[in-house]
């Protein structure tokens, strides 16, 4: 009995992280993969993709703040704390090439501020975080 419980505990803690990100991509199906399909290539120009771009608009003013308050995002109907974490998923699992490595994640707190301002007009906001990145690329 004792030697089962001293091998069950590491074996445990072993699966957590894969358990975290199976959990991850359950909340992605659930509320996003419908549009944005099970890879995040979506269907563009109607639905865009949630490939590399997010990892560049992450790195400009605003755009943290963009990503939460697209409104299919703000409107989820999942905690801020799951928010959060989704988007990080996100961006982790489908903008690794484009992610700086010292990116801080997102947290509860952040989504809570931001979520209640959904953007009326994603699209315009989106053109003015990309022409900012632009901006800073070509500056770099
Ligand atoms: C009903 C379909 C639908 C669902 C569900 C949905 N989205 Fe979207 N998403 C869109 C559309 C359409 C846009 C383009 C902006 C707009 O019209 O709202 C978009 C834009 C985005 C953007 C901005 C992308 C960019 O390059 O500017 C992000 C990030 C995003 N969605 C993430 C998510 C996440 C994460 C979820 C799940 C929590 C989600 N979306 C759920 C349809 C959807």
């Amino acid at each position: 009995m004792h030697a089962c419980r001293r091998w069950l505990l590491p074996v445990v803690l072993c699966l957590c992280p894969a358990l975290a990100a199976a959990d991850q991509l359950a909340v992605y199906m659930l509320h996003c993969g419908g549009c944005h399909l099970a890879d995040g290539r979506g269907n563009p120009p109607e639905v865009p993709s949630l490939r590399d771009d997010l990892g560049r608009i992450v790195q400009v003013e605003g755009g943290r703040d963009y990503l939460i308050r697209v409104p299919g995002v703000a409107q989820a109907p999942v905690s801020n704390q799951a928010l959060a974490d989704s988007l990080n998923w996100v961006l982790s699992q489908f903008n690794g090439a484009t992610l700086n490595p010292e990116f801080r994640q997102l947290s509860a707190e952040e989504v809570a501020a931001a979520r209640s301002h959904i953007l009326a007009d994603p699209l315009k906001r989106r053109q003015q975080i990309w022409q900012r990145y632009l901006a800073v690329a070509a500056g770099e």
